[in-house]
């Protein structure tokens, strides 16, 4: 009935994506996945060993290690991979940090480094891509924020508040992109098993591989969803309780966790 939000990307051969965060968890597992299905990845994040892994000697995966928080880093990487390809048709920002964290325990030190690291990175991303790709106003960005954004959740002081920034990011970009030709696409994964997750020490409901979550990602590119969110059955509890009024949402989080 409607148009979908973004280009389909059905046939991902030839495609040339960026993806920052490749060198475990979902990033690697999506990268994989897609080097799989025919496309050329560029894999970035600081562990060169880590995305060599990745890679596993694939002719299609360049292999570009760097820290996403340093604006030169973006700049000088993006010329190399656009100098290789001719240019980009994706990229995919998928570089994060988290540690569970309660309000009482916030450090300075650490407030910048998860602001620079999850929302910094995306935005210096932002400034070295966007020039060349609304000149030719042909590409797409893909930014991975979280579930952890939709509601303020005890446990995530830094980390969800930065992934609702992103949402809020994603949500401006395609307003602001759309029509000047350039796709914008928002994940938000539940949970999955990874490094990052492995520093909950809760019972995570739904949670996943990162092949079933690159299988998600892959599927929602191939619908061209603005919103690409996965496993519903979780998603789709916290939509609810994102739209309750604040009386019970915070009561039914107090009873669910226990508070
Ligand atoms: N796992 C989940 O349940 C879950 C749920 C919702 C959303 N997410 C999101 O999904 C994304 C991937 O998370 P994950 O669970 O797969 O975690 P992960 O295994 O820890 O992967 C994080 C990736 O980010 C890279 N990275 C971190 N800091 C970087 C920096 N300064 N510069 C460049 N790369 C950097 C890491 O590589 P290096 O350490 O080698 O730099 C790694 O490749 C994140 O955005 C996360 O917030 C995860």
């Amino acid at each position: 009935m409607f148009a979908p939000f973004n280009t389909r990307i059905v046939d991902w051969n030839g495609q040339r994506v960026w993806l920052i965060g490749a060198s475990t968890g979902i990033g690697a597992a999506l990268a994989q996945a897609l080097l799989a299905r025919g496309a050329r990845v560029a894999m970035s994040a600081r562990s060169q060993a880590g995305l060599e892994q990745t890679a596993r000697g694939n002719v299609h995966a360049m292999v570009m290690p760097f820290d996403a928080t340093n604006p030169q880093e973006w700049s000088s990487t993006h010329d190399s991979i656009c100098n290789a390809w001719d240019g980009l048709d994706l990229v995919i920002f998928c570089a994060a940090s988290y540690q569970p964290m309660h309000a009482w325990e916030l450090k300075a030190d650490e407030v910048r480094a998860s602001l620079e690291t999850n929302i910094g990175n995306v935005c210096y991303g932002l400034e070295a891509v966007l020039p060349k790709m609304m000149a030719k106003a042909q590409g797409g960005l893909a930014i991975v924020a979280s579930v952890a954004g939709y509601v303020g959740l005890p446990g995530a002081t830094l980390y969800g508040p930065t992934k609702a920034a992103l949402i809020n990011l994603a949500e401006l970009l395609y307003s602001d992109l759309k029509p000047k030709g350039l796709d914008v696409y928002l994940i938000n994964p539940g949970f999955v098993k990874t490094r990052l997750t492995a520093r909950n020490h809760f019972s995570m409901p739904a949670l996943l591989t990162t092949d079933q979550a690159a299988e998600a990602i892959i599927k929602g590119f191939g619908k061209g969803k603005f919103e690409i969110h996965f496993p519903r059955r979780f998603t789709s509890v916290l939509k609810v309780l994102r739209q309750l009024p604040y009386r019970w949402r915070f009561a039914l989080i107090r009873r669910t966790l226990g508070l």
